[in-house]
């Protein structure tokens, strides 16, 4: 009888012992999909009057600034174009944009990367990335904006 006790505890023993081991191997996987992948989720990064967009601020000066190794690049995507209408980044240093509208909404989708980030008026978006390959990066919107939607495009260029 106690024999037989031992033996289920064992049995459950291991259970519990692979339960934990499936437990680790997703965390290990997820933790290596956001380390591979860039967190590219946009995070809000305060309010803004849309009707001075243009007028005040950082937006008002739409720029790439470098922060040590880092960029930091002032975005305005509106009907229809973006602002800077082109930016460059040395390949493999952080940058992070922030992104608005003084009109509509728009979108701000990097092509060739998961950065695809919602433009609302009044708001602004903050997403980060590190580009690890040199090259032109078309920036697409993929939000119905109005007559110039499809022509809503910029220029990003990732040098070595
Ligand atoms: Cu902006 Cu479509």
């Amino acid at each position: 009888m106690e024999h037989q006790e031992h033996i289920i505890e064992r049995y459950e023993r291991a259970w519990i012992f692979f339960g934990l081991a499936m437990i680790a191997v997703f965390i290990i996987l997820v933790g290596y999909l956001m380390l591979t992948m860039g967190n590219t989720n946009p995070v809000g990064a305060g309010r803004i009057d849309a009707t001075k967009v243009r007028t005040e601020g950082d937006f008002a000066n739409p720029r790439v600034e470098q922060v040590g190794n880092e960029y930091v690049a002032y975005v305005q995507a509106f009907a229809f174009g973006y602002l800077p209408a082109e930016m460059r980044f040395k390949v493999g240093r952080k940058v992070t944009f922030y992104i608005t509208s003084p009109d509509v909404q728009h979108s701000f989708h990097v092509h060739n990367t998961n950065i695809n980030v919602q433009v609302i008026p009044g708001e602004i978006a903050k997403v980060s990335y590190t580009f690890s390959k040199p090259g032109e990066y078309p920036i697409i919107c993929n939000e119905y904006c109005g007559i110039g939607h499809a022509n809503m495009i910029s220029k990003l260029i990732v040098e070595p």
